[in-house]
């Protein structure tokens, strides 16, 4: 059975009936990352709450452990944890406290699941005593892990857990997410970091409430349609206009301190190209075929 089955979901806002998720649908397995990947704005948040029972859909359904988010609404918040996207823990009690709030809430005690949290909760005990308003970002996410994982959930749903954690805290968060896969949880995540996209098993790439693309990260990548080429050189300004103006060029955006280009001809030649630039007066050109990331592959499916 899919841990969570969702389809033609859809939601919409206000008396302008804004439509923020418009026709989801995918599903996640048991012991599977799944990560919803997308910009602000994107409608992450809304399938969420809906995925999680707090907000009812307006269309289409939702399915967790078997049972539908409207009629089995009670028995889903008792199976699954949730980690909202702003801290849900309260600030004025400590570390401790607050643990054992939610282990009491779902009827459990700390010491009946301790094995789930445990690689996680030695990271914080040594500040047990210390009110979570006065952790450090990277201990907050940490401890609100643990609550959400007293009750041993079959599904844990994390939005964007790790907005305004610093690199290191990240990337412990993930070592800490694929342990919690062995224990056969499904993983529900979502993004709004690329390189964190890639650590999912498959991932669904979301724009406007729709879903472009659900696969394996390593599916949508190879999935580009054409050769991928790095470019920089010392007028960076004026290369990106002349990119945008080439009627040779298919797609041109900036990527860091280069720019990634795609040409409409299948078999670019790099000398013939780079003299092309020189002629409009860039000089210091360094062109390379460079690898598709899932950035890329995102440009790109936007653009469709
Ligand atoms: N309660 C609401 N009333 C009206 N519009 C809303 C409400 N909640 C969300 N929206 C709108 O629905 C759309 C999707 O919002 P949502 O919060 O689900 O996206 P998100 O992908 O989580 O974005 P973010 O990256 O900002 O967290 C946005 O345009 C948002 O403004
Ligand atoms: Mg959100």
């Amino acid at each position: 059975m899919e841990a969570v089955v969702v389809r033609d979901l859809t939601k919409v806002y206000g008396k302008d009936k804004k439509i923020a998720v418009d026709g989801v649908s995918f599903s996640v397995s048991q012991g599977e990352i799944f990560g919803l990947i997308g910009p602000d704005g994107a409608g992450k948040t809304s399938i969420f709450r809906m995925m999680t029972t707090l907000l009812l859909p307006d269309g289409g359904s939702v399915m967790v452990d078997g049972l539908d988010v409207v009629k089995g609404y009670k028995q889903i918040r008792q199976r699954i944890g949730y980690m909202p996207g702003r801290f849900s823990l309260y600030q004025d009690l400590s570390v401790e406290e607050n643990l054992n709030f939610f282990a009491t809430v779902f009827n459990t005690t700390i010491e009946e699941n301790y094995h789930l949290i445990k690689d996680i909760y030695v990271q914080i005990e040594p500040f047990k005593k210390r009110r979570a308003g006065k952790l450090s970002g990277g201990m907050k996410q940490k401890l609100a892990l643990c609550c959400a994982l007293i009750h041993k959930p079959t599904v844990l749903f994390l939005d964007e857990p790790t907005t305004g954690v610093d690199p290191v805290s990240r990337k412990e968060f993930w070592e800490m997410l694929k342990q919690l896969k062995e224990q056969n949880i499904a993983i529900i995540v979502s993004t709004p970091y690329m390189d964190e996209a890639i650590l999912c098993d498959r991932i669904a790439l979301i724009q406007d409430g729709k879903i472009l693309s659900v696969d394996t990260p390593e599916n949508i990548i190879k999935s580009y349609p054409t050769p991928l080429y790095a470019i920089k050189a010392d007028q960076m300004h004026l290369l990106l206009k002349v990119l945008q103006q080439s009627d040779k060029v298919l797609s041109s955006y900036a990527f860091g301190e280069y720019a990634h280009v795609s040409f409409k001809e299948a078999d670019a030649n790099l000398d013939a190209i780079k003299n092309y630039f020189e002629s409009k007066g860039i000089t210091g050109i360094e062109l390379k075929a460079t690898r598709v990331t899932i950035e890329d592959s995102f440009i790109n499916l936007l653009k469709n």
